[in-house]
């Protein structure tokens, strides 16, 4: 590797370096930039189509960031009444949110209701009929969709599947005649749509592909039995680009693909994209706290953790790591293989083994990258940790978007 190779100097037009100075260590910075780059990318790709584009806010839900989105068109998929709340404050419009999730609860399906989201993806018969008592109750008819269970998925790491017969997600097609009549039976259910959703970090058009046609099939077998079918959502997982050998999707041809099923059809096409639209435009600074042999090689230990990013020890995730310097600084001499770590008390908590990175010295700054998307989203204070502090930063201007915890937030809602 040629050092140059895994050296940032800015970020958005930011130096990281001033960032370090004014918001301390470790901080998440996102690029408005970025993320509005994803967003735009992804809407070109959809441009023939009759497409909506929820953003799946659980992969960040930051409100700046929710606003960024909103202000460039975007719907959002939800998970819980927690997301909804943040959405209610930013005042995004409910007419483009889509409520997923295999446990929904009945305060959350009456904030659902009341806020009049355009669709509640529904992943079992249980949850089905509780939906029914709660529209009945609160007098409101509840827009849902047949959240498929294909049996297919993505080869993708195994807490990434989602769209299995043993997975806990969606309903399989045996289910179908059962979900319809209970829709048909009750004035406060309406089938509007079939969704889908088979995981995390796909690439594979042709699984794509797959899963897309057993969406339309069932969509046709329910317009058979007199279902009012308008909108097919096919969910997320678009992989985004991690770097190293990671493939991401392909966007033209994702776009030919949904446009080639589009075609023929009248029905309103949703895609809930996560990692795709947030992950690229988010790193984490961290500060390297020590560097120490242990006889095998160096090891790099930083001032961040697992309980900041957790993905390396959850889904042995890859993050590109840059040595962070100013625009004068020269590139060092070499390279080295190095495991860079975190101060938790864990085995697990690590950002990278046996890297190559240039040669890295006690206090210099790091980058971890694609650090946008379920990074911060995961972040908890296991080990007495602070949540870190997170900056916006756009054409050369950064905003901190939410404050470091103070030592008091450790322990704010504990009676003592
Ligand atoms: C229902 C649903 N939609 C969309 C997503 C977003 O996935 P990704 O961030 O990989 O695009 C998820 C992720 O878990 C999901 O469960």
């Amino acid at each position: 590797m040629n050092s140059e190779e895994r050296i940032l100097r800015s970020f958005d037009e930011v130096c990281p370096h001033e960032l370090r100075e004014t918001f301390g260590t470790p901080l998440f910075v996102y690029s408005q930039s970025i993320l509005e780059q994803q967003y735009a990318a992804l809407a070109r790709a959809l441009h023939n189509v009759s497409a909506t584009i929820c953003y799946a806010m659980k992969a960040n839900s930051n409100m700046s960031v929710l606003k960024v989105l909103k202000r460039i068109g975007s719907g959002f998929d939800i998970v819980s009444s927690g997301e909804l709340q943040r959405l209610v404050k930013i005042e995004a419009d409910m007419s483009k949110v889509v409520f997923s999730g295999v446990g929904k609860r009945d305060e959350e399906i009456t904030l659902a209701l009341q806020q009049g989201v355009k669709m509640l993806n529904v992943e079992s018969i249980p949850e089905l009929k509780k939906i029914d008592s709660v529209a009945k109750r609160e007098g409101i008819v509840a827009p849902v969709s047949f959240r498929l269970n294909p049996d297919m998925t993505h080869e993708v790491h195994e807490h990434d599947v989602t769209g299995t017969r043993a997975s806990k997600f969606g309903i399989s097609p045996e289910f179908m005649s059962e979900f319809w009549e209970i829709v048909k039976k009750s004035q406060w259910l309406k089938l509007k749509g079939v969704s889908c959703h088979v995981g995390s970090g796909g690439a594979d058009i042709e699984v794509y592909r797959n899963v897309f046609k057993e969406q339309l099939k069932v969509a046709g077998q329910f317009k058979e039995l007199g279902a009012e079918i308008s909108c097919i959502d096919l969910g997320g997982g678009f992989a985004a680009n991690y770097g190293g050998s990671y493939t991401p999707i392909d966007l033209a041809k994702l776009g030919s693909l949904i446009e080639s099923i589009a075609a023929g059809n009248e029905y309103e096409f949703i895609v809930e994209p996560g990692k795709f639209l947030v992950s690229e435009a988010g790193i984490l600074l961290t500060e390297v706290l020590y560097v120490k042999n242990n006889g095998i090689r160096d090891i790099v230990i930083v001032d961040s953790g697992m309980n900041d990013l957790i993905r390396p020890p959850l889904y042995n995730a890859y993050h590109e790591i840059d040595l962070v310097l100013t625009e004068s600084e020269k590139p060092r001499e070499g390279t080295n293989f190095v495991d860079v770590v975190g101060p938790v008390c864990e085995g697990g908590c690590f950002f990278a083994r046996n890297r190559e990175l240039p040669e890295i010295k006690q206090g210099d700054l790091l980058a971890i990258k694609n650090a946008g998307a379920y990074c911060f989203a995961m972040a908890s204070q296991y080990n007495g940790r602070r949540l870190p502090a997170e900056v916006l930063v756009h054409q050369g201007n950064s905003t901190l978007i939410r404050k470091r915890d103070s030592i008091e937030d450790l322990w704010r809602n504990e009676l003592i």
